[in-house]
């Protein structure tokens, strides 16, 4: 739309006052015009271009037929990779059906299995008063609010969920998003830019990373958890970028560790850096009231530039949302392309998390119980010789199995064995450090984590000694 069109129609006024509210950055709304000589220089240019165009469009050949997506490469290479486990006999162990709401157990071809695949670590997903919470939302407001909240308005159950959450974290406001992965997407994407520089823990979820490419700042990561490296990092670039944005997980869920956040405060401070703590697993599993990894180490939260988390999780529900200044939020609810141009969290998610929000603020015990599972699972494991990597438990505990096959196969001989834990492999983690990925909730009890860790033991001695090739599960016992 130019400025000097009609407005004809409420989105045109809205993205026409996008449009004024941008900043001139490729992506985000549509760029002002460039004026001056290098204006003059660029028009030029394009008309260049254009003629060679419409010269080349002379010689085209009469038809040119698209390739196959048979051949693209991705595609070429997962038949490479299905190939290989058709060949050692392994199970596809992703999309498979569960026939239960996932909890501390599920339903897989019509068997009970102890489930370690749920991230609802506080067991809120499993809550009548959450479901009928969104049950009201759907009654009041429908399945869906139909387009972006600039246009299609506010329902009220946003603003208050916003405000929940703001509260929890004792921020000035916040905002929602539909999805966690484009809150980091957005969010980063729309504060950074070229010019600005982004460090982020090489763990970090690719949210963060797609974000940081979007956003086009320098992006620089650190090896996991090393502060040593980011400070070395910060000595030597700080000073060649107008804004540094430092990004970390609260709490890492494919390690189960957490970063030093006392020093991280300290570093971004020394160094006028911005500090964003992505909580998708640390909130409700962190701190003594749930309320994070800021609340673990006594930090104040308003010490931390920009929280970030998703309402999936402990939440029970779908989204995403970062808790910050006014100005920041302000920023975000005008500029973010994930929230303006998407449309707004439906009614019946935005319910259900909030009502798992106030669950948690009523009954921190879950807190403590989902703390003291994880410790159980970490010592059970390590008694039995189980390599937990890193892990100071909580709600994630992985065991390092080697290699990605060995890893697979562990899934398939543990859900015969009545345990769904999934694996995660190269290049989510490094090559040779498979894992198993052990969620743990406040709902399991002590004899599921015991037996799952028994089996676990026992079925990692029998993989370890078929030495890579295995034989292929009869169907019969497939899950
Ligand atoms: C650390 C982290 N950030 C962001 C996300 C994205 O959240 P969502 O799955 O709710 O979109 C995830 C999802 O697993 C995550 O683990």
């Amino acid at each position: 739309m130019s400025e000097h069109e009609p407005i004809d129609s409420q989105e045109n006024l809205v993205e026409f006052e996008h449009h004024r509210l941008s900043t001139d950055k490729p992506g985000h709304g549509r760029a002002a015009t460039k004026g001056g000589l290098k204006g003059a220089a660029m028009s030029i240019a394009k008309k260049l271009d254009g003629a060679a165009r419409s010269a080349r469009v002379s010689t085209l050949p009469a038809r040119r037929k698209a390739p196959s997506f048979k051949d693209h490469t991705l595609y070429q290479s997962m038949q490479k990779y299905r190939l290989i486990g058709d060949t050692v006999g392994l199970v596809d162990p992703f999309f498979k059906e569960h026939q239960a709401r996932l909890g501390a157990t599920t339903k897989m071809a019509g068997k009970t299995l102890i489930n370690f695949g749920s991230y609802d670590y506080l067991g809120l997903n499993q809550m009548p008063e959450v479901a009928e919470a969104a049950k009201a939302a759907i009654d009041q407001y429908g399945t869906s609010v139909s387009a972006s909240r600039v246009v299609a308005g506010e329902r009220p159950i946003h603003r208050e969920l916003e405000q929940g959450l703001a509260d929890f974290y004792g921020t000035e406001d916040a905002i929602v998003f539909v999805s966690g992965h484009a809150t980091n997407v957005s969010t980063i994407g729309t504060l950074m830019s070229a010019g600005d520089l982004i460090l982020h823990d090489e763990l970090v979820h690719n949210s963060a990373l797609v974000g940081a490419k979007l956003s086009g700042a320098a992006t620089k990561s650190f090896a996991h958890n090393n502060m040593e490296a980011l400070q070395r990092q910060l000595l030597e670039l700080r000073g060649e970028y107008r804004n540094v944005l430092i990004v970390v997980e609260g709490f890492y869920s494919m390690d189960g560790d957490m970063p030093d956040l006392p020093r991280l405060v300290e570093l971004k401070n020394r160094f006028g850096a911005w500090l964003m703590v992505d909580e998708a697993h640390s909130l409700g599993v962190l701190g003594a009231t749930g309320r994070g990894i800021a609340e673990h180490y006594g930090i104040p939260s308003r010490e931390i530039d920009i929280w970030m988390g998703t309402l999936s999780k402990t939440l029970g529900s779908c989204g995403g949302y970062i808790c910050g200044s006014k100005e920041l939020i302000m920023i975000l609810k005008f500029q973010a392309p994930g929230f303006v141009y998407s449309v707004g969290m439906p009614a019946p998610a935005a319910a259900a998390a909030l009502a798992a929000l106030n669950v948690l603020k009523a009954d921190p015990a879950r807190v403590a119980r989902v703390k003291a599972n994880g410790d159980l699972f970490l010592a059970e494991a390590k008694a039995a010789g189980l390599d937990t990597g890193t892990s100071i438990g909580y709600a994630v505990v992985p065991v390092i199995v080697g290699d990605g096959i060995k890893a697979i196969k562990m899934t398939e001989r543990l859900l015969a064995r009545g345990v769904n834990a999934l694996p995660i492999m190269y290049p989510a983690v490094p090559m040779k450090a498979a894992r198993l990925r052990f969620f743990i909730t406040s709902e399991h009890t002590a004899a599921q984590i015991k037996t799952a860790v028994k089996v676990t033991k026992e079925e990692l001695k029998i993989v370890s000694s078929l030495g890579g090739v295995f034989k292929r599960t009869p169907k019969a016992q497939q899950v």
